[in-house]
């Protein structure tokens, strides 16, 4: 079974052109095709880097992928759910419960706590028919979960500040999984991280996958979609191509290695 399905997704923006005078059928306007059809599916349990030159339409998709925006053609059927069709209520829903996000930026807040940062989303998070209501004690303990997960448990009372930017990136993550979303949807998580970081956090979504998660992610590196297992192209708002990664490299071997090398280097110095 799919987890996500993408049916001939087109997105057009259009451009209303105001200078000039206008044409006789009023005002011109340049229709944009940031995606021209695109038909992708995804299992659970896959780790999918969606990779693609500046402009080829990878945010567009990853917006309709977050049910941030709906697509102007085309269907996207989420866990089984027909989101194109779906009211607004039901898309925010969905995207609150079905989906966990990760930035580039983090995007914490800067004055809560590690643990609160993770407790937001089950604020925010309408109960479903028959569910009980989190009591402060399960909101803590869901967090206190996710941060063990991310093997931040020593850290979960500092703030963002005092956190490095892996620690915080890892932070995202447990916020992303806290709700136990269908799939985690990563926009170029490590694009503000250094080599080492880098290497942490893709060990991290490697082993997060491992235990089973689905992961999209967004990256334009071809060093950090080398450790998913499948790379999806983007071109003028077409899928161009779909391969499986064959020999998928190992992120926390080439930390280990990575370290020995850069301690190497400091004992020369
Ligand atoms: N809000 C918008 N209005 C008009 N055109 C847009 C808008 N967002 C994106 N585009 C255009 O759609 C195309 C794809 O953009 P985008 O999805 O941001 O690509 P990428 O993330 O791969 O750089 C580009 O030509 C871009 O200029
Ligand atoms: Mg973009």
């Amino acid at each position: 079974m799919s987890v996500i399905e993408l049916r001939g997704i087109k997105r057009e923006y259009r451009m209303e052109v105001r200078q000039g005078a206008p044409s006789e059928d009023g005002e011109e306007a340049v229709v944009v095709r940031a995606l021209r059809g695109v038909d992708f599916s995804a299992e659970a349990g896959e780790f999918v880097s969606v990779m693609g030159p500046s402009g080829s339409g990878k945010s567009t998709l990853m917006n309709i992928l977050g049910c941030l925006d709906k697509p102007t053609a085309g269907t996207y059927t989420l866990d089984n759910i027909e989101t194109s069709r779906s009211n607004s209520d039901t898309f925010a829903y969905i995207r609150n419960r079905k989906i966990g996000f990760v930035f580039q930026s983090f995007n914490l807040l800067a004055r809560t706590t590690a643990l609160e940062n993770v407790e937001l989303p089950l604020f925010y998070r309408r109960r479903e028919k028959n569910e009980t209501r989190h009591t402060t004690q399960s909101r803590k303990d869901r967090a206190m979960r996710a941060l063990r997960e991310v093997g931040l448990e020593q850290r979960v009372d500092h703030f963002p500040s005092q956190l490095s930017g892996g620690q915080q990136q890892r932070v995202a993550i447990a916020r992303a999984m806290v709700n136990d979303p269908a799939f985690i949807l990563a926009d170029e998580p490590t694009g503000n991280l250094d080599t080492g970081m880098t290497l942490e956090i893709m060990g991290l979504f490697q082993e997060l996958n491992r235990q089973g998660k689905t992961i999209i992610m967004v990256t334009h590196e071809p060093e950090v979609a080398a450790y998913t297992k499948r790379i999806i192209t983007l071109r003028d708002g077409e899928l161009v191509s779909d391969v499986q990664v064959t020999d998928r490299r190992n992120a926390l071997n080439d930390l280990a290695n990575w370290k020995k090398d850069h301690s190497l280097l400091a004992e020369n110095t």
